[in-house]
């Protein structure tokens, strides 16, 4: 069946607008436009030419605004997905949200608490609308499955997680241009395994964290207050703890890895950054080869992220993160980055 076939078997497709067509944007935009069920991406927004050029050639995406406001009050949308920059995922949601639009944005949905729950306010004054934070972790099957296992008992209480989000090192600079609006090393890296680490250990109160963190190559993060690896201990109530190490240096590729340990045995989700199942022997030993970056590792991920999103959007199921979750996430990840710059342990 086509994809038209389907929308038609479906009802008439959700059509959708994306803001940002950069490392990601581009990435959800593809999978909209070839790639989802049930929905059309009609427009696109970006203030730079080059982007809406790509979008109306590659994509054949047809209405086109290098205005935001212009683009979110367009009558002819139904929902947005915002992959713009963290600083501005707050205010772009509330417009999305006043201007009757579901909304999905990524990552984390704030910088700040204060602006997470004016987010939340909004968005309880329009209850028929879906507000999705990009928490795509959870859609990674490898994912899905251990926190299955842990709601099943497979490892008894769960009380440790170690999780790591790991780049390859990435010697253009893109990480130093990126950091004016990421909120740090912690709040774009490490907020996901914040995230899995609440998800895994059954939603529990982050009481305090200490962070600590060093430049081992970017020094054009220095100025900015910004590192390039960071270590953080999460005290969770009933001892329960998370330890998160995150990374833009990695020499080998994207690493993101994580080992939920309970009281009846422990789960390990991504070890070693594998590729694919190729195991190499040689003279020189035993390799396989390692996943370049993020979209390479969790690829299906987003793809099955932006389904949930859509089917939420058309009423076949309820959205699956919710805005509380996505600010507690922003909490505890801005104590880490306080915790970082204060050299002490803070409270969340
Ligand atoms: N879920 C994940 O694993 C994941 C991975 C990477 C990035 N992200 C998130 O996605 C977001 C974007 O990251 P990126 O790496 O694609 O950044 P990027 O800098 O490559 O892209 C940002 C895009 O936003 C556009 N833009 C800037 N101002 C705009 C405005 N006012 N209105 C509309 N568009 C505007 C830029 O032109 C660009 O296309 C960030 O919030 C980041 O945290 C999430």
């Amino acid at each position: 069946m086509s994809g038209a076939d389907m929308n038609a078997s479906m009802g008439p497709p959700l059509r959708v607008g994306i803001a940002g067509l950069g490392r990601l944007g581009k990435r959800h935009a593809e999978q909209l436009a070839f790639g989802t069920r049930g929905a059309s991406l009609v427009s696109a927004c970006s203030p730079v030419p080059a982007e809406l050029d790509w979008a109306r050639t590659e994509l054949g995406v047809g209405t086109l605004h290098e205005s935001f406001d212009a683009f979110v009050r367009d009558p002819g949308l139904d929902a947005v997905v915002l992959v713009t920059p963290t600083s501005l995922h707050a205010d772009q949601t509330i417009a999305a949200l006043e201007a009757g639009k579901h909304v999905f944005v990524e990552k984390p949905l704030a910088l700040g608490v204060e602006d997470c729950e004016r987010v939340a306010a909004v968005a309880r004054r329009h209850p028929g609308l879906v507000a999705m934070v990009g928490f795509v972790r959870r859609f990674d099957p490898s994912y899905a499955r251990a926190q299955a296992e842990i709601a099943a008992g497979a490892i008894g209480r769960p009380f440790i997680v170690r999780s790591q989000t790991c780049d390859q090192n990435d010697p253009s600079g893109f990480f130093v241009k990126f950091a004016p609006t990421s909120g740090g090393l912690f709040m774009d890296c490490s907020v996901h395994d914040i995230d899995l680490a609440r998800w895994m250990l059954g939603r529990p109160k982050a009481l305090r964290v200490f962070a600590t963190g060093s430049i081992a190559i970017h020094e054009g993060l220095r100025p900015l207050g910004d590192i390039d690896n960071g270590i953080a201990v999460v005290e969770f109530e009933e001892g329960r703890r998370a330890v998160i190490y995150a990374s833009r240096t990695f020499a080998h590729g994207h690493e993101t890895q994580t080992e939920i340990i309970g009281t009846g045995g422990k789960l390990l989700v991504g070890h070693g950054a594998a590729r694919d199942r190729v195991v190499l022997s040689d003279a020189a030993g035993v390799r396989h080869q390692a996943v370049a970056d993020f979209f390479e590792r969790f690829g299906e991920a987003f793809a099955l992220e932006m389904a949930a999103f859509v089917a939420s959007c058309r009423g076949d199921r309820r959205s699956p993160v919710d805005l509380a979750d996505a600010a507690e996430a922003t909490r505890i990840g801005a104590a880490i980055t306080r915790s970082l710059h204060s050299g002490q342990a803070e409270s969340v």
